[in-house]
């Protein structure tokens, strides 16, 4: 290889270091395969700690009738049905298996009276089922997960960008990326590559995101020849902060409603009852964040553009023990004593069901030698993902992908790299800096979140699509003529020319699959196609790169086994 570059060689390549980076690294270690973990941002810092109010799995420690059916059934009609069933089964079955292992790893859950790890209960799960460390759920599996793979041995790379994956005769062959600090390229040499980088958040100005979720992986992945699925279903979280400006879109946990916390409009009306009276405020997220943008738009929002989320009527004890997170929060942030009187809340993007188009039993993707778990990784949440489901999901289908990446690393020879797609990622990634008096990447960044956010969010119309679509256009020829100023030294506006890419490609699948699917099915919610179509019920959209241009298609979903459908069919 090239002297011009730093290089290194790994059996397995992990790319992005949250819950499912870090599950995949542990697995593929433990069946003797070398690995590299690439961070852009900092080992720990993921947006696994932002699902702070459980990890779902059916331990039945609390309500003894759940099991994995039960939650199967759960997680199936959460998604409208549309979730790939066999991921949906393997999910459910799986779940306790990894809650207990991270707990052998050192994770300290919550305790019930005998000792047993406590569950809580969460909006569309029949049972008590969130296994929860109070609200920082996430933050303890981050930290178990971080000592385990440290102790184990994987090498880990942060402030690291990957910009293009690297090809052989159609396999994934590794990554070229550059040191944030530095600006320096570095390539990466991998037998199999596993892709866990999250979500696409920041492509909305209203977001549970932070600054890394900018949809890289999607893109890199859709760049190299790999497929998308079920790009139209965005989660958009139902509590997140709307006040101060500032804090706006920060999450409030689902714990809250799952601990007794009410909403209420402007007018101390309860008004789930209005949309979901069985479930009230324990409905599915889609449910609640429809029911909530509503209550503001028809004029019954509060103050601040809201609604009202109060837990103030249990005991001040009970919260700070439960919740000490969202006390804190409150407290610092917006000033409000959450014992003793409500937080305004509103919806915020938070979670991307579709993602890269992965098997389920080894969560390979459609190009050989690229694996997905994780939020990158679409099929399991179907429309719309229930809260807990992802913690789980990423312990479950991370360490299946790095179990797969690393036999597959066993099985096939090293890659050649091919020095051409090197100086192309290079120059591509430096164009920014050849062009003079370009545009600020910011400024086109900001206009994109306008666009998504207005034309693209929780309610969609046909027309209000078409309008997205020429504006991204316009937006991705304005990205190509933006320019960067400055050394290659930590320079941040580069950093989001670049990151800018990323979020154009996948803000046009979410829109091209959004326009194509007149029907609305959970997240996904149409006033041009208000109802379900038992049509689009057997179909999913594939999106992918047809050398030029964004290709999609729609495949009809394989027929679910007849045994599962008769547990889908059982009244509970
Ligand atoms: O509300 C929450 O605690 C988030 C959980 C999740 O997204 O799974």
């Amino acid at each position: 290889m090239s002297e011009r570059f730093e290089t290194h060689e790994h059996d397995v390549l992990v790319i992005g270091a949250g819950g499912a980076g870090l599950r995949a690294a542990i697995e593929a270690l433990g069946q003797g395969a070398s690995v590299g973990v690439v961070s852009k941002s900092l080992l720990g810092k993921a947006h696994t700690v932002m699902a702070e109010g459980g990890i779902a799995a059916a331990m039945a420690n609390v309500d003894s009738a759940d099991g994995w059916k039960p939650h199967f059934r759960d997680t199936m009609r959460g998604g409208k049905l549309l979730n790939n069933w066999r991921m949906a089964q393997l999910h459910a079955q799986e779940a306790p298996e990894r809650v207990k292992e991270l707990e052998q790893w050192g994770a300290l859950f919550d305790r019930t009276e005998d000792g047993r790890i406590l569950q809580r209960a969460f909006g569309g799960h029949t049972f008590r089922r969130l296994c929860h460390v109070g609200d920082r759920t996430g933050l303890e599996m981050i930290r178990t997960l971080q000592d385990r793979g440290v102790y184990m041995g994987f090498d880990v790379y942060m402030e690291c960008t990957i910009v293009r994956l690297l090809t052989d005769g159609g396999r994934c062959a590794g990554a070229l990326a550059y040191w944030r600090e530095t600006g320096r390229f570095v390539v990466f040499k991998a037998k199999s590559v596993v892709m866990a980088t999250g979500g696409i958040g920041k492509a909305w100005p209203i977001t549970s995101n932070s600054w890394e979720y900018t949809g890289d992986g999607m893109a890199l992945a859709y760049e190299a020849g790999a497929e998308l699925m079920d790009m139209e279903f965005v989660q958009f979280h139902p509590t997140g902060m709307v006040w101060p400006p500032g804090v706006q879109g920060i999450l409030v946990t689902e714990a809250v409603r799952g601990e007794g916390g009410i909403l209420r409009n402007k007018s101390g009306e309860r008004f789930m009852e209005r949309y979901d009276p069985k479930r009230m405020e324990l409905s599915t997220r889609d449910v609640v964040a429809r029911s909530i943008y509503t209550e503001v738009k028809e004029g019954r929002g509060t103050e601040h553009g809201g609604a009202y989320l109060d837990i103030s009527h249990q005991p001040a004890e009970y919260v700070k023990k439960k919740l000490p997170s969202m006390y804190h929060q409150f407290k610092e942030l917006a000033d409000v004593d959450i014992t003793k009187g409500p937080m305004e809340v509103g919806p915020t993007c938070h979670y991307m069901m579709g993602g890269i188009r992965v098997e389920a039993e080894t969560a390979q993707s459609s190009l050989p030698g690229l694996f997905a778990a994780g939020e990158a990784a679409a099929g399991l949440h179907g429309a719309n993902r229930l809260g807990g489901n992802s913690l789980s999901d990423l312990l479950v289908f991370g360490r299946r992908a790095g179990l797969a990446a690393a036999q597959h690393a066993k099985e096939v020879s090293a890659p050649n790299l091919d020095e051409g797609q090197i100086s192309a990622g290079e120059s591509e990634a430096l164009s920014a800096f050849q062009r003079q008096g370009g545009e600020n990447p910011y400024a086109v960044h900001r206009d994109l979140q306008k666009v998504m956010q207005s034309l693209v969010g929780i309610f969609r119309t046909g027309e209000d699509m078409q309008k997205a679509l020429s504006e991204l256009a316009k937006l991705k020829e304005r990205a190509a003529h933006t320019s960067v100023e400055g050394s290659r030294m930590f320079n941040p506006g580069w950093h989001m020319a670049i990151e800018l890419k990323s979020m154009l490609t996948v803000s046009e699948a979410v829109t091209r699959s959004a326009l194509v699917r007149q029907e609305s099915r959970g997240a996904h919610s149409r006033i041009d196609f208000p109802e379900l179509s038992p049509e689009w019920g057997k179909k999913n959209n594939i999106v992918w790169h047809d050398g030029s241009a964004m290709g999609l298609r729609q495949e009809t979903r394989p027929e679910m086994r007849a045994e599962l459908k008769e547990i889908l069919a059982e009244d509970q």
